[in-house]
């Protein structure tokens, strides 16, 4: 691990769910601190114990409420249901001042989540950019990748479309996508993540039409530096 990952401290709020457990197992066994959040940092910490146990003790991986989490990282990565997206971010505004900010939300709207229904402001990236204003990088990702993957050790046959507010922002997101064993993609500008949170709808689609839990999209025709 180098020194940079070292001193980086990584908040998943709503940690205590299916995507951001996934997420913050892999990062903790990459080498980052991370910080599980929560609405109850009773199940933060019973969440963050979960994690260290399937590292073998290994990891550095702590429970705390939301706020807490947001204020001690230095990258806070958001993995609520879009129902609490708005009140999250509203909750932590302050906190995440200066940071970078990776939104996994997906804007389903139960019970039709097999159909693209996006929000006014065009994606929950774009509004979380809205909500939180200036200062605050936002990316979106992983908004495509299946939680069944992240606690498995398999490759994992999705990549991960990258697409944020500036590039610098979308470069220190894809150093996380690539520590958690995934393959990423610098996918243009915030406004693109309209399309990348579309697709979940899309896949989720194709799960129901096709008997699977975890389809996925690759990106052919180029190949990495
Ligand atoms: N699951 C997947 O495979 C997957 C894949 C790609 C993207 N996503 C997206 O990632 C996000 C999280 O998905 P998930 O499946 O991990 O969700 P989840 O397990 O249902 O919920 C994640 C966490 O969000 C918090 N939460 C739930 N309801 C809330 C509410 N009404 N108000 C405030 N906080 C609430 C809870 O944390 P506390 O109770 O601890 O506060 C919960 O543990 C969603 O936007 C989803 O679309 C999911």
């Amino acid at each position: 691990m180098d020194k940079e990952t070292l001193m980086l401290t990584v908040a998943v709020l709503g940690g205590t769910g299916k995507e951001g457990k996934g997420l913050a197992y892999r990062w903790a066994k990459a080498g980052y601190k991370v910080l599980i959040g929560s609405r109850s940092s009773e199940k933060a910490v019973t969440a963050a114990g979960e994690i260290m146990e399937l590292l073998d003790g290994t990891g550095s991986v702590v429970g705390m409420n939301n706020l807490e989490a947001a204020q001690q990282a230095n990258i806070v990565v958001l993995t609520v249901p879009y129902a609490a997206h708005r009140d999250t971010l509203e909750s932590v505004k302050e906190a995440v001042k200066g940071k970078l900010f990776i939104d996994v939300t997906v804007p389903l709207v139960p019970p039709k989540v097999s159909k693209v229904q996006m929000p006014p402001a065009g994606s929950a990236a774009q509004e979380a950019k809205e909500i939180l204003g200036e200062g605050v990088e936002v990316v979106a990702a992983f908004q495509n990748i299946s939680h069944e993957h992240l606690l498995g050790e398999g490759d994992v046959e999705c990549d991960v479309l990258v697409t944020g507010s500036s590039k610098d922002a979308r470069h220190e997101a894809l150093k996380l996508v690539e520590a958690a064993g995934l393959v990423g993609w610098d996918a243009g500008p915030i406004e693109n993540s309209v399309v990348v949170e579309g697709l979940t709808s899309v896949l989720i689609y194709i799960n129901k039409q096709y008997g699977s839990t975890h389809s996925g999209i690759q990106v052919t025709g180029v190949s990495k530096k």
